[in-house]
């Protein structure tokens, strides 16, 4: 299948997950994909299956977080592959508590990896989409270039510990709508995707509470106690978790020319569970 054949895109922390999915299913569309992730290794190992399966990618890891990053990414995207038309903000994690209990690091960490650095890789393809826009527009070309940004369940409707998360996520809607009529004249599509139960390790059982992940050298407490995820399951029309792979299906369908006229929306992928 060519569906993006030729489309330049970033896709950042996808070197798990839900992101190495959605990488993964854009090259097999055709797309070139810029992979990135916190974690070298990951991001080195989807370009490698890329590569593997006939496809083009490169890798720019590191924190999206960083300063300086968003230039980075973009100018990779252009250096190596010419161009940019896709740009997938999936990079994040959660770090969870109750409000009386979170810090300003705490609150300061969730929403610069899931709000502020969004916002700088998008403020840094500007120039690069508005540019080509508008060398396509005066030769009578009207071509989309396509936004995701990935929302969740809990910024649409809260999720309690997640203060900081939910915030995060909800910002980030409101950063879609926006730019979805800022860009409207770039004929940049602008969606977001709101995740509710996809089974990542972000959300793998932890019977004893003791599953971590590491950021940046900081253990953060990650995994949900069985007896809620089995309860969760219950509430969920379709009655089980999604899968990481069903979750891209719904994030690169957006991508696709059949959603050319599809801007400004959150799409909720969650087996039918909305609260
Ligand atoms: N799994 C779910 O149920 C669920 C639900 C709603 C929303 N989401 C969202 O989906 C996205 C993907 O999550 P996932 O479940 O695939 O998690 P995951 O942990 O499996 O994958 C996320 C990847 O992002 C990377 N990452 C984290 N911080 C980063 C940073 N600062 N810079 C670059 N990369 C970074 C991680 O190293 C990891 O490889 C996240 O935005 C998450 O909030 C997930």
């Amino acid at each position: 299948m060519s569906k993006l054949k030729g489309k330049v895109a970033l896709v950042s922390g996808s070197g798990r997950g839900i992101g190495r999915a959605i990488a993964l299913k854009l090259a097999s569309e055709g797309a070139k994909v810029v992979v990135n992730d916190l974690d070298a290794a990951p991001g080195d190992a989807v370009v490698a299956e890329i590569k593997a399966a006939g496809g083009e990618a490169i890798a720019v890891n590191g924190s999206v977080t960083e300063a300086g990053f968003a230039d980075r990414f973009v100018g990779a995207a252009i250096e190596h592959f010419g161009g940019l038309d896709i740009i997938i903000n999936n990079a994040g994690y959660t770090w969870d508590t109750v409000i009386q209990k979170m810090g300003d690091e705490q609150w300061d960490a969730i929403l610069d990896v899931h709000l502020k650095a969004p916002f700088r890789i998008l403020r840094a393809a500007q120039p690069v989409i508005s540019k080509a826009a508008k060398a396509e527009a005066a030769r009578g070309l009207e071509i989309h270039r396509k936004v995701v940004n990935i929302s969740s369940v809990a910024g649409l409707y809260g999720n309690a510990g997640q203060v900081n998360y939910s915030s995060a996520k909800a910002g980030i809607v409101g950063l879609t709508r926006t730019l979805a009529k800022e860009w409207g004249r770039y004929k940049v599509n602008v969606n977001a995707v709101a995740f509710g139960f996809i089974e990542t390790r972000l959300t793998a059982a932890s019977a004893d509470g003791s599953a971590t992940i590491d950021i940046e050298g900081r253990q953060i407490k990650v995994g949900v106690n069985p007896a809620l995820l089995e309860m969760a399951k219950h509430m969920i029309p379709l009655g089980r978790p999604g899968t990481p792979d069903e979750a891209a299906g719904s994030v690169v369908m957006l991508t696709y020319p059949e959603a050319d006229y599809v801007s400004g929306q959150v799409l909720v992928t969650g087996g039918g569970f909305e609260s």
